[in-house]
């Protein structure tokens, strides 16, 4: 204890002292008695063989600017450790520090990981004349994962896991401008803690609300109290009219409240205390309720899976089942997008994603939209000018193109009616 009140003491103080050091106007004098060291040309260059990420420097106050260099692949590197000295650099993105055996070495390597492997397999197809007009080589990120969309061109970009699934968030794809806005920070969130907790409890477990693109929605409830927050990071924003309490102020009163992104205004409206939820995120709170009450009056329930899963928007989803007990594919409102349906006890029933009747509907201004079948889903041969090819279940281009359906691979007899 006593170690302990010595160690508070010192870090207090040390706190305390820093605080008088790094005062305004010290790194100034500082820089002017001591210089700062040039640091390597890379941060500023950045370029395919001069790259690097500039950092608070490690030195007094931070006060000189600080670049660590990165390692290109071939090149040494150090993984670390006692008795390595001092790193000056890492490898650069997707690489990883490998020792090589034969000379006891370490050399930047390009990392082993899913997305590298479907690089590979996209080259080597590439390189034998196998690759689609609309297919592209998939970016991944700099740890090697998948990256967080995927673009199909003239078409819409929709956001993927670290593993490459397809997940919630799907905007039209007007090129550069979209892969720069698309984030999906919401959307994978979102993901990562259904996968991660929801399988392991008995409740299920309510997460951020996203936007139809995958990104944060502007408006995020803690219990009563509701923020705005950043739409890219997530992060609660800071100000006036940036924070309510449901229980005295509807949403509308807040500065980032976008009545086009509030599809069930009825919810926010009316008399204290107010609500901000949507029909879905209300069923599965009306029964998470009516569960812990069960519990509470000594009964054993076991709801498991019988609550309804809300996608990251809160809304039900796009495959809706309606009264007569047939599928429907719905748009965020819940209204039936065109005639998309099946019926039950059919294979387009079980089969039905809906994600060609949603990629339509996010194209709906768009002159060359998707064919989908009659169960909203991907026709498995589009055509696009002339050329016909085949794509997956979410509309990505698999194999080459033909302007004889016939030689595609996925060609059957029935093409046309799916
Ligand atoms: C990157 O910049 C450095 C320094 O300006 C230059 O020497 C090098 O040739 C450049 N590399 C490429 C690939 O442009």
């Amino acid at each position: 204890m006593a170690y302990f009140r010595l160690y508070l003491f010192l870090f207090c103080l040390k706190l305390v002292e820093s605080k008088i050091l790094c005062e305004l106007g010290f790194c100034e004098k500082h820089i002017r008695e001591h210089g700062c060291p040039e640091p390597p040309i890379h941060c500023a260059v950045n370029n395919a063989t001069h790259s690097g990420l500039w950092l608070p420097s490690p030195t007094l106050c931070n006060c000189c600017p600080y670049c660590l260099t990165f390692i290109e692949e071939g090149d040494h590197c150090s993984a670390g450790g006692p008795g390595t000295g001092a790193n000056v650099g890492r490898c650069g993105d997707g690489l990883t520090c490998v020792r090589d055996d034969t000379d006891g070495h370490s050399y930047c390597r390009r990392m082993t990981s899913d997305c590298h492997t479907a690089q590979d397999n996209f080259d080597a197809r590439l390189r034998s004349g196998q690759v689609g007009a609309l297919e592209h080589r998939p970016h991944c990120d700099g740890k090697g994962k998948f990256a967080s969309f995927y673009c199909i061109p003239a078409h819409t970009c929709f956001c993927q896991s670290e593993e490459g699934e397809r997940i919630f968030g799907e905007v039209l794809n007007l090129g550069s401008s979209t892969e720069r806005n698309m984030h999906c920070g919401c959307s994978r969130l979102s993901w990562k803690i259904k996968k991660s907790i929801q399988t392991g409890v008995r409740l299920p477990v309510l997460t951020p609300r996203c936007t139809a693109d995958g990104n944060f929605h502007p408006i995020q409830c803690i219990g009563n109290i509701c923020y705005c927050v950043d739409t890219v990071t997530g992060i609660i924003e800071e100000g006036d009219g940036k924070e309510i309490d449901l229980d005295e102020e509807p949403v509308t009163e807040l500065e980032c409240y976008n009545p086009r992104l509030d599809f069930f205004p009825e919810f926010s409206r009316g008399e204290p205390p107010y609500q901000y939820t949507t029909p879905c995120l209300k069923d599965v709170t009306e029964k998470i309720d009516m569960f812990l009450q069960s519990i509470e009056d000594g009964f054993i329930v076991d709801y498991f899976n019988s609550f309804p899963e809300c996608k990251p928007d809160g809304t039900y989803g796009t495959v809706l089942e309606n009264s007569d007990g047939m599928k429907i594919c719905a748009d965020q409102r819940g209204v039936q997008i065109k005639d998309y349906e099946a019926k039950p006890d059919t294979p387009e029933y079980e089969a039905m994603n809906c994600n060609c009747a949603q990629t339509s509907l996010v194209m709906a201004d768009a002159l060359e939209k998707p064919v989908c079948c009659k169960n909203g889903n991907f026709r498995r041969i589009q055509c696009r000018r002339g050329m016909c090819r085949c794509v997956d279940t979410d509309g990505r281009q698999v194999g080459t193109d033909s302007s004889d359906v016939t030689r595609l691979p996925c060609f059957t007899a029935n093409w046309r009616d799916c």
